[in-house]
């Protein structure tokens, strides 16, 4: 049997499926929004966080992980999402929505301020234990998002590629994201070797990604 490094995260077993199912019924609210590094809020709970490029479904990724239709703010236009904005997942978990990145069409002064806070926050938050790092599955990675994986491999911080909105390529055209998303993350130290599939609007992939939130110590 060969072994394929990113391969495709398959079912869990049924343990731990209904660990991420119990976590996602416990309560969940907004905690907070930062716009700068002094308005992080402690970090003393597990934490992960959803990165990606602008528009790729982070916000609706969230809502549909706590079943709220309007947890965080989605939207058709790129750049929705312009703070780092906390969300309390029962006692001890916090999940984050972070701002997209190369969105080349806000002004200058704005994306800088939003790239330093992301910067700073991705490579210096002692309790993130995993960055979700959300490609399109219609396009694979991009050049920035391999600034991204770079800056994640100096910092030493776990990600898991979830490509999103798998509804929507053709067949080929998915395959075709897909290796070059493995070609990519082969380069990339710090990329966990299995690649989530999911749909937010299908809620494809879901329970999986509940799971592996609930089982991360
Ligand atoms: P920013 O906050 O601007 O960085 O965007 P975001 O990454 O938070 O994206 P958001 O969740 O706002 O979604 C962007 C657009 O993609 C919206 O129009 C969503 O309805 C759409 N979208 C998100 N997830 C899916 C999906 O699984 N399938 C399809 N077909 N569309 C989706
Ligand atoms: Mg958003």
């Amino acid at each position: 049997m060969t072994f394929l490094k990113f391969r495709i995260a398959k079912e869990t077993n049924l343990a731990s499926l209904k660990k991420g199912l119990k976590l996602f019924s416990k309560e969940t609210s907004f905690l907070k929004g930062a716009v700068d590094i002094d308005g992080l809020p402690p970090a003393d709970k597990i934490e992960v966080c959803f990165a990606g490029r602008s528009n790729v479904g982070k916000s609706s990724l969230i809502n549909a992980l706590t079943r709220r239709k309007s947890l965080a703010r989605t939207s058709n236009t790129p750049g929705r999402t312009q703070e780092i904005n906390f969300f309390n997942v029962g006692e001890n978990h916090l999940i984050v929505d972070l701002p997209g990145y190369g969105y080349a069409y806000a002004p200058l002064e704005k994306v800088q301020s939003w790239q330093s806070l992301l910067t700073a926050y991705l490579s210096g938050r002692v309790s993130l234990r995993r960055v979700f790092l959300l490609i399109d599955s219609r396009h694979g990675v991009k050049n920035v998002d391999e600034e991204i994986m770079n800056l994640l491999d100096s910092a030493a911080v776990t990600f898991q590629v979830v490509m999103t909105k798998v509804d929507k390529p053709k067949q080929k055209d998915f395959e075709s994201a897909l290796e070059k998303t493995r070609a990519s993350l082969n380069n990339h130290p710090t990329a966990f070797p299995e690649i989530l599939l999911t749909s937010a609007n299908k809620i494809e992939g879901i329970d999986q990604l509940r799971t592996i939130i609930a089982n991360i110590e």
